[in-house]
């Protein structure tokens, strides 16, 4: 039962609770095709609230907490007094009053502990600089879709720090998968989160490897991941980065070295010919418009799981 469970990081969860996730994000899925989705959160209403920009995810929790019944009420930060200086604590207290859950898309990875422990009501991480475990359910539902199974080898190359890498890898430290990363030394994933990911994928025989020369990473797998280079937030490190992983483009060429029926993976928004090239993206391999419509699934079950 995730009746009033947070979801703020993929460590929190049990193996047997993300299967049970996905299986009713499938559930899910027949529901809307058949246009007959039930309306457990009738009567409830979710604050979701951005402190960055957002297409997929503001518009597939919002349509949702519709779909099951509920009623979204959705903030920009700058239209609250908390872009005015009043604390996230006193924001959190407040809408907790109205509402039976938050949603909140947040600068600091912190401040979704902060909105939790004040609101008292369950608290889903729309994306910090720490995770995104949304897009990450999406992303292995459409692996199941593509490949029947979820442990399939995926291949992540790109920035070593980036949000959404670090929950593919708690995803899979979980759920005992395998992934390569491969990225440049300089922007190898953080130490402190390396070392978490790899206890847990002690425990679940995981397999979370970190290559320097992406040909090596994605040799023989079946799905490679790329995300933008430069996140929101990280503006001025922008050249930087940039710099440092050009060599690190999804490419036609580089999509040959992994398996011939590989899928080709993106949380998007994406930026054509800077970490990905157009003809993989645009092209018969990339599975990126399926797992943006997965994004509506994976928050109805979540939605529908955690609101008591
Ligand atoms: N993938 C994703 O979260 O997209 P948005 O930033 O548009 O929500
Ligand atoms: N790493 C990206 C993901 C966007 C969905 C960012 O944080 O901007």
């Amino acid at each position: 039962m995730l009746k009033g469970k947070n979801v703020i990081t993929l460590l929190d969860f049990e193996k047997y609770e993300l299967e049970e996730l996905l299986e009713l994000s499938f559930r899910m899925k027949e529901f809307v095709l058949s246009n007959s989705v039930p309306k457990p959160l009738t009567g409830k209403i979710v604050a979701l609230l951005f402190e960055k920009p957002s297409t997929r995810t503001r518009a597939s929790t919002q349509a949702a907490i519709s779909l099951l019944g509920g009623y979204p009420m959705v903030f920009n930060k700058d239209e609250l007094q908390w872009s005015r200086g009043e604390p996230p604590e006193d924001t959190a207290r407040v809408l907790a009053r109205y509402t039976s859950a938050i949603g909140a898309r947040v600068l600091k990875h912190e401040t979704l502990y902060t909105l939790a422990e004040y609101s008292k009501k369950p608290v889903v991480n729309l994306l910090s600089n720490l995770g995104h475990p949304l897009q990450i359910l999406a992303d292995y539902m459409t692996v199941k879709e593509k490949f029947g199974r979820y442990d399939v080898k995926l291949a992540f190359v790109g920035d070593g720090g980036d949000n959404i890498l670090i929950s593919l890898m708690e995803f899979a430290a979980k759920m005992g998968l395998e992934i390569h990363v491969a990225s440049p030394k300089e922007l190898r994933p953080p130490q402190d989160i390396w070392k978490r990911i790899e206890e847990e994928a002690e425990r679940s025989g995981a397999v979370i490897e970190y290559f320097e020369d992406p040909y090596e990473a994605v040799r023989g797998v079946q799905a490679v991941y790329t995300d933008v280079w430069v996140s929101m937030g990280e503006e001025s490190i922008a050249q930087r980065k940039i710099e440092l992983l050009k060599n690190y483009r999804v490419t036609k060429d580089l999509m040959k070295y992994a398996s011939k029926e590989a899928i080709f993976l993106h949380c998007l928004p994406a930026n054509r010919g800077q970490e990905v090239d157009a003809d993989v993206i645009d092209g018969p391999q990339s599975a990126v418009w399926d797992e943006a419509e997965n994004r509506l699934y994976t928050a109805m079950a979540v939605f529908a799981s955690i609101i008591p």
